[in-house]
């Protein structure tokens, strides 16, 4: 199939793209650099041998959404392209509902106007709020802490919606756990600009001596260690997973966890990346990070059954692909 893939330069996009011409798809990347380096572009094209197609643009922008369409014939969109990080999005509310939401907003309407049917969207496992885990899709969404979770609720209201009014219209939403990691060859991967708010590029950096500790946000939480869980997914598993939703994508609105259905605490994390990568990573445990949840996991048996997806890789790959990276 043609494929747009907005964001397509990005940690997830660009792990997807180099899935999605594995499995000979064609695509077209929209992406405007703003969290992305231009040569993640030739990246791809090292890892794959295909240059996609590529065009720097806003997709908030209406006239050049209508080029893209007007030039293509799309069988399929997916929207990785928005603003991502929860403690930015609480700061600066309005560049988050404007970007997250008017890019969701115009590309269905394009899709709608040019008959492209199917739409895969990045979303989170943020939207369920502090509902208990094994976290499932048919529970109802609870208030998310901060307004970059709110994007991606409200984007899955949006394009739920969208679905139910246009039939031939059909939306795959992708609920992500805590994806890491990086694609083996160790020439693409979470690269994030300044200061790194996720835990597992913050510990690369700490074991590769660009930051002096690791603040290890709270251990008085009910946990195996008194550490956050989380569902941590090897990046490739999830890029894995989006082009089992696209290729099985037929109908109505779809909504999957893309995870491990299994929890790690940080403590663990950074155990496994010392053991693995045979670094010092020294931290510190300091108070909590206000809006954080003590536990998050998925219930992964929705993928498994309808999309035949099961994330393969484990920790110690996790951390083992992270630390390649981040040395290359
Ligand atoms: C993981 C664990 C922290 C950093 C967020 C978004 C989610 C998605 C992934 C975008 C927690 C602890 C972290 C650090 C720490 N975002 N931690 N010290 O908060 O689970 O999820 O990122 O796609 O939508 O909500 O990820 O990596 O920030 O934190 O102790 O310096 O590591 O407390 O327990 P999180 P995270």
């Amino acid at each position: 199939m043609k494929i747009l893939v907005t964001g397509g330069l990005g940690f997830i996009g660009s792990h997807t793209c180099v899935e999605l011409i594995n499995r000979k798809h064609r695509i077209v990347v929209a992406d405007n650099l703003s969290n992305s380096n231009i040569e993640t572009l030739e990246k791809i094209n090292e890892i794959t041998g295909v240059i996609p197609d590529f065009h720097q643009i806003d997709v908030t922008e209406e006239s050049k959404l209508e080029e893209l369409f007007n030039k293509y014939d799309f069988d399929g969109v997916i929207h990785f392209a928005g603003y991502k990080a929860v403690g930015e999005s609480v700061e600066k509310p309005l560049d988050y509902y404007y970007n997250n939401l008017v890019s969701t907003i115009k590309l269905s309407e394009m899709c709608l106007k040019y008959n492209v049917d199917k739409f895969v969207f990045s979303s989170s496992a943020t939207v369920y709020g502090d509902n208990k885990s094994p976290l499932k899709e048919d529970m109802k969404l609870l208030p998310t802490t901060n307004p970059y979770g709110e994007t991606k609720a409200i984007s899955e209201r949006i394009l739920k919606d969208t679905a139910f009014a246009n039939t031939d219209f059909a939306v795959s939403l992708l609920r992500y756990f805590n994806p890491v990691g990086a694609h083996e060859s160790g020439l693409i991967g979470e690269d994030p600009k300044g200061v790194p708010n996720n835990l597992m590029p913050y510990v690369s950096k700490v074991a590769k001596g660009e930051l002096d500790k690791l603040y290890v946000f709270g251990n008085d939480y009910d946990t195996v260690d008194g550490t956050g869980v989380r569902d941590y997914i090897h990046v490739v598993d999830l890029a894995e997973g989006h082009a089992a939703a696209l290729e099985n994508l037929n109908s109505g609105v779809n909504i999957y966890n893309l995870g491990t259905g299994k929890g790690t605490s940080v403590l663990e994390i950074i155990n496994t990346f010392i053991k693995v990568n045979e670094v010092e990573v020294p931290y510190e445990i300091v108070e909590r990070r206000p809006g954080d949840i003590a536990v998050s996991y998925a219930d992964t048996k929705k993928a498994e059954k309808e999309l035949n997806w099961k994330a393969k890789r484990n920790i110690e790959d996790m951390v083992r692909d992270s630390w390649r990276f981040e040395l290359n």
